[in-house]
């Protein structure tokens, strides 16, 4: 019913995506969302290239449905991982957090979609012309790695989807219906959300987690500063007694903390600005048939009111 030319390029029902979410997205998660008809994406951040190809099996045994594999190239074995990706015949690669450049050739060479994530449109141009298939272009509302400057979903789809000719998916501060016909009404060809997939019942994550992101309201979370990078992440005790700074030494533990154990006070927790209206854990299933409904529903209200 929700048809672009996202949906043939990855073979799914919807052009709904899962974020490749560091320590969250895991078979668990992607297979219930590829199932769903969505895109599940697996993460190979934090993890080394084997349990990469571990993750891959696994999900393979979860489910017969397409899913995509994200490489954070400043964060991760790249090389290695898209040797794995081939040799292991996944359909999707996502690539983030670096120029895609030096992995160009290795993709081209193989059977693979190829996505990279862009934050402005002077870039997402330059990505087009290196071949890639398709853009995600992530807002500053999003949770993760961001710019204190970046731009937002608002403003930077358009400008996007202006530039380039490739499939543009939306993500950042998206949650519900409305983000979704947003996000087509900007141009965009489909979404990729992460926030709200924290609050579903197959996220491996600490209880915490989900009641740290149920609580979060709008204005709730700061782009904290870690080393050279910054992200989105909740204000809480810790994040606002170190005034927005976290010791990259520290990061892994507290967000592992915060995955595993919880503990609002005392841990990172990775999130966005779309936490406010997110109210209550569902299935991977239950959010995305939700999404598409209420969509649906409004685009056809919307019609009316021309
Ligand atoms: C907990 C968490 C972990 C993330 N980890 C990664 C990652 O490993 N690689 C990546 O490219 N993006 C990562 N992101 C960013 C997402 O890919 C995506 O752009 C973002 O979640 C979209 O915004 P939303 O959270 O408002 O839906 C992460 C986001 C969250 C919330």
């Amino acid at each position: 019913v929700l048809k672009t030319r996202v949906n043939e390029m990855l073979g799914v029902r919807y052009p709904i995506l899962l974020a490749p979410m560091g320590l969250i997205s895991k078979p668990e998660l992607v297979s219930a969302v590829s199932d769903a008809g969505g895109l599940g994406m697996l993460s190979a951040a934090f993890i080394s290239p084997s349990e990469v190809r571990e993750q891959i099996k696994r999900t393979r045994e979860l489910t017969d449905a397409p899913f995509g594999v994200n490489v954070p190239i400043a964060i991760s074995k790249a090389d290695e991982v898209v040797d794995i990706l081939i040799q292991e015949e996944v359909s999707v690669v996502f690539t983030s957090a670096g120029s895609p450049k030096i992995l160009l050739e290795k993709i081209r060479g193989a059977d693979m979609v190829h996505l990279h994530m862009v934050p402005t449109a002077r870039i997402a141009k330059k990505v087009e012309q290196m071949g890639v298939d398709m853009l995600v272009a992530q807002g500053g509302e999003a949770g993760g790695i961001v710019s204190e400057n970046a731009v937002t979903t608002m403003a930077l789809i358009p400008q996007v989807v202006d530039a380039v000719s490739i499939p543009v998916i939306a993500a950042g501060g998206i949650a519900d219906g409305r983000g979704l016909v947003a996000a087509l009404a900007l141009g965009a060809e489909g979404i990729l959300m992460g926030t709200r997939f924290i609050c579903s019942k197959e996220a491996p994550v600490s209880e915490d987690y989900k009641r740290a992101v149920i609580e979060s309201k709008d204005d709730n979370t700061v782009v904290a500063k870690i080393g050279t990078l910054s992200s989105r992440v909740w204000r809480n005790k810790y994040v606002n007694e170190r005034g927005g700074v976290i010791d990259p030494m520290e990061q892994m533990n507290l967000m592992r903390k915060a995955i595993q154990e919880g503990d609002l006070d005392n841990a990172v927790y990775i999130m966005g600005m779309s936490s406010g209206m997110i109210r209550e854990i569902k299935s991977a299933e239950e959010i995305i048939n939700s999404i598409v409904d209420e969509a649906q529903k409004l685009a056809k209200n919307l019609a009316n009111k021309f």
